[in-house]
C-alpha cells in the first residue's frame, strides 16, 4: 500500500510541475534565430554545493537582487528546476532547468509565452571553489547592436553573480562557525549605548537596536539561510530579511511571511536595565 502510494504521489508530482519548455534540456529547443550576446567565465568563492544551492534558490531573485527583478513569485519546483512568474499578471515568466551529468543548467525568460532568452551555465569544482562559464544567448538580435548589448549584459551578470558569491560565502562562513558566546554580558549605561550593535551570546549573534525607551533584541542572523537579518528593514515591530524577503514578528519570532515558511526566530537574551546599567543573559 505505502508503495502504492509513493508512485502515486511521485506520478502526479511529475505531471503538475514539470517544465513546460519541450526538450528544455536541449540547445534552442524552439529553433530561434539565437545570438550568442556574450559569453564569460569567472571563479566563484564557494564551493559547488553552495552554487548548487543558489540555483535552485528561486525565492531569493527579487530580494537579493532587487535591483535587477522586480517580482518572482513560484509557479512549479522539482527535481528538474524551477518556473517562476515574473508579473503579477503571470504572463511573463522564467524557468530553470537542470542537467546535473552533465553539471550545467538553462535559464529561459518568456515575455507572454515567446521566449526572449537563453543562458546555459556551466559548473565545476575548482580548488574548493567553483568556476561557471555562463553564454548568454537571445533571438533575432540585431548585429549593430551586439557590442553594446554584450556589455550591458556583461556588466549585468557580473553584479548578479557577485551578489549571488556574497550571499554564498557569508552563508558558508556561518554554516562553519561552530564558537560561543558568553552566556551574559555586561553593556554598560543605556544613555551610552549605541543605536545598533551586534554581541554573540551562547550560539547566536544578536542584534541590540536602541530604541527611546528601550531595547530590541533579536537573531543577527535569519533562521532560514542564515541571511544577514541585521541588514534587514524593521518598522512596525517586524524585521524583513534582504536576502528572501522573510519577514518576521520581532516580539514573538514568528515568521509572518511568506506564509509556508516553518522558521522561527531563536528565542531572545533576557534584557535588564538596573540603574542605567543594561545586561543580557540567556534563558537558561
Ligand atoms: S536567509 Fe532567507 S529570508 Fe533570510
Ligand atoms: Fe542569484
Amino acid at each position: 500500500m505505502t508503495t502504492t502510494i509513493i508512485a502515486d504521489t511521485a506520478k502526479i508530482t511529475s505531471r503538475i510541475s514539470m517544465p513546460h519548455q519541450r526538450n528544455a534540456l536541449e540547445r534552442n529547443p524552439n529553433k530561434l534565430a539565437l545570438t550568442e550576446i556574450v559569453n564569460f567565465e569567472r571563479t566563484i568563492k564557494a564551493n559547488n554545493e553552495r552554487v548548487w544551492e543558489n540555483v535552485l534558490d528561486w525565492e531569493h531573485l527579487a530580494w537579493l537582487h532587487d535591483t535587477s527583478f522586480d517580482y518572482n513569485e513560484l509557479d512549479a519546483a522539482g527535481d528538474w528546476g524551477w518556473r517562476v512568474w515574473s508579473d503579477r499578471d503571470h504572463q511573463n515568466h522564467i524557468e530553470l532547468c537542470i542537467n546535473l551529468q552533465q553539471s550545467t543548467y538553462v535559464a529561459r525568460s518568456y515575455l507572454a509565452g515567446e521566449q526572449i532568452s537563453e543562458i546555459w551555465t556551466t559548473i565545476a569544482a575548482s580548488n574548493g571553489n567553483t568556476s561557471i562559464t555562463v553564454s548568454i544567448n537571445a533571438p533575432d538580435v540585431d548585429k549593430k547592436k551586439l557590442p553594446k548589448l554584450s556589455a550591458i549584459y556583461l556588466k549585468l551578470y557580473t553584479k548578479l553573480w557577485d551578489e549571488d558569491e556574497q550571499m554564498m560565502i557569508r552563508r558558508q562562513t556561518k554554516l562553519d562557525d561552530r564558537s560561543h558566546g558568553p552566556e551574559h554580558i555586561n553593556l554598560g549605561a543605556f544613555d551610552a549605548l549605541d543605536d545598533k550593535q551586534i554581541v554573540k551570546l551562547g550560539r547566536h549573534e544578536w542584534q541590540i537596536r536602541k530604541r527611546n525607551e528601550g531595547i530590541d533584541v533579536y537573531a543577527a542572523t535569519c533562521p532560514h539561510l542564515l541571511g544577514p537579518l541585521d541588514e534587514g528593514k524593521s518598522e512596525n515591530n517586524q524585521v524583513v530579511c534582504p536576502w528572501h524577503g522573510y519577514r518576521f514578528d520581532i516580539s514573538s519570532g514568528e515568521c509572518v511571511f511568506p506564509v509556508h515558511a516553518k522558521c522561527h526566530l531563536p528565542q531572545p537574551p533576557i534584557v535588564t536595565i538596573n540603574d542605567g546599567l543594561v545586561s543580557l543573559s540567556l534563558i537558561s
